[in-house]
């Protein structure tokens, strides 16, 4: 370990830039059939002319990054030490993801995001209309607060290196992230840096704010702990990256982006089944079980339109499917259509911006268009993850149809989450993961 990178690593997050630095080569884990990179988001951004820190902390050195131009030439993200610094281990076919590494030793890292890569400089590109998406998980170490998720992003198939000269890195050093909440703590977009009215944030050490965000359509097909679960498309207006500004970024009003940052979202608990997921419960966290998801089209084709996105279980050979919508006045039904969104929408009071955003056609597309393979652990500095597993918004009446969403204690203050001793040991492993013509990856052992 450097000393300069010392700092950094303690506060959560090492920064990240568009050249690519060599002082630490960058080699990616394995899994059994491709390699996953780290987010440029956790790297270590230096000079690219030596070791002094472009990013720490929460800040940027100004002398080396007056502007967004001259810190994308400046600056380089170096090679990641994955399972040393950032808790990050491949087995077989198997990816685990640590929570916090390194807790006590003054280095410590929260949450991690990889990406699954086809070659060393290109992400795989994942086309799922008409197919199945099929993967082992392990949420039993999650505790409440903590999110270990595996979703696809409109991401270009090289980070953005060819559409943007200044980015040297791309994505065998995983830059051009972006999602569906239009997030404006990303260090860069487009091959230039976010140093315009860049403010640390008063909660997170690791993590700031710029005046640019980037919104990509997002397709969350899980997002979990061992309280709670959730699936969610997220319909954007653009097609592939939209770098913004001001409102356009939902700066003072989430909902005033070209994206649906809440989604149409299928939970369990929420849609009234509270003895479905958990422990001991029907699919039961406490153990090891494999989630499959199907992307139904209205004509069966692999051209056709997303027209439902179902999800099953397996666990101890047997198939589980997933639980019934039990709200009163709502139909039943047990998967994602348009009819559920809008349904869901009306019934809970949600915001209804699902539709004006693309709605299941919107995703539909940039499926089509392919999307990019993401698996997360993260915490939620906002707002505790509470819209997962709690209940949200927190200062909503807990007996109104949707508030709840799962048994963890409401409207808690966050505590720094080293200091929650469940979070020390809390992972979540994805593992054999498949997909293919519906139907084809799982079977039942009881039939
Ligand atoms: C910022 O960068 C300048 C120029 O490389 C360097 O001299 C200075 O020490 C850096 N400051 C910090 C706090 O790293
Ligand atoms: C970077 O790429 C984006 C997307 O292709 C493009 O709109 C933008 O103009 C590029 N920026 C620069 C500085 O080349
Ligand atoms: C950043 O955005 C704020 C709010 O819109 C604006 O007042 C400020 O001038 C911007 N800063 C820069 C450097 O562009
Ligand atoms: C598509 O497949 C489903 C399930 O196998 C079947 O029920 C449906 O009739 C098919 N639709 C078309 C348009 O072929």
């Amino acid at each position: 370990m450097f000393p300069g990178v010392l700092l950094a690593l303690y506060l959560t997050a090492v920064s990240l830039g568009q050249q690519a630095g060599t002082i630490l080569p960058e080699s990616h884990p394995t899994l059994t059939w491709q390699k996953v990179t780290l987010d440029s988001h956790w790297r270590w951004i230096h000079s690219a002319s030596d070791y002094t820190n472009c990013y720490t902390g929460n800040t940027w050195n100004v002398s080396i990054c007056p502007d967004p131009q001259a810190c994308a030439t400046n600056c380089a993200l170096d090679g990641a030490d994955y399972s040393g610094t950032y808790g990050i281990l491949t087995s077989g076919g198997a990816l685990t993801l640590k929570f916090i590494t390194n807790p006590t030793n003054g280095q410590t890292n929260i949450g991690s995001r990889v990406y699954l890569l086809a070659d060393d400089a290109h992400y795989e590109m994942f086309k799922l209309l008409n197919r199945e998406f099929f993967f082992d998980v392990d949420v039993s170490s999650l505790p409440c607060g903590p999110n270990g998720a595996l979703y696809f992003s409109e991401m270009e198939v090289d980070g953005g290196m060819a559409a943007n000269l200044s980015n040297r890195a791309g994505a065998k050093y995983g830059t051009g992230y972006c999602d569906s909440q239009c997030t404006r703590d990303l260090k860069f977009i487009n091959g230039e840096a976010n140093v315009l009215g860049w403010t640390a944030s008063a909660h997170d050490p690791g993590a700031g704010a710029g005046n640019w965000s980037a919104c990509y359509n997002e397709l969350d097909v899980w997002e979990a702990n061992s309280i709670s679960t959730t699936y969610i498309p997220h319909p954007c207006t653009n097609t592939g990256l939209h770098r913004c500004s001001g409102t356009e970024c939902g700066t003072e009003d989430r909902y005033s982006t070209v994206c649906d940052p809440d989604g149409c979202d299928f939970n369990p608990f929420r849609m009234g089944d509270k003895t479905f997921y958990g422990n001991g419960l029907t699919l039961d966290t406490s153990r090891k079980f494999t989630v499959v998801t199907q992307f139904f089209t209205s004509d069966n084709s692999t051209s056709g339109l997303l027209s439902e996105i179902r999800r099953l279980y397996v666990q101890d050979g047997k198939v589980i499917t997933n639980s019934q919508v039990n709200v009163p006045g709502m139909s039943t039904s047990d998967s994602i259509t348009s009819e559920y969104c809008t349904a869901q929408k009306a019934f809970f009071g949600d915001v209804g911006q699902f539709g004006s955003r693309g709605g299941i056609t919107g995703v539909s597309a940039a499926m089509a268009r392919g999307m990019v393979l993401v698996f997360s652990v993260r915490n939620d500095y906002t707002n505790n993850m509470f819209w997962l597993d709690s209940n949200y918004p927190t200062d909503a009446d807990p007996s109104k149809p949707g508030v709840t969403r799962g048994t963890c204690a409401p409207n808690v203050v966050m505590p720094y989450p080293v200091d929650v001793p469940e979070n020390v040991n809390a992972h979540v492993t994805f593992s054999n993961i498949k997909f293919g013509e519906i139907g084809s990856t799982y079977y039942s052992d009881s039939t």
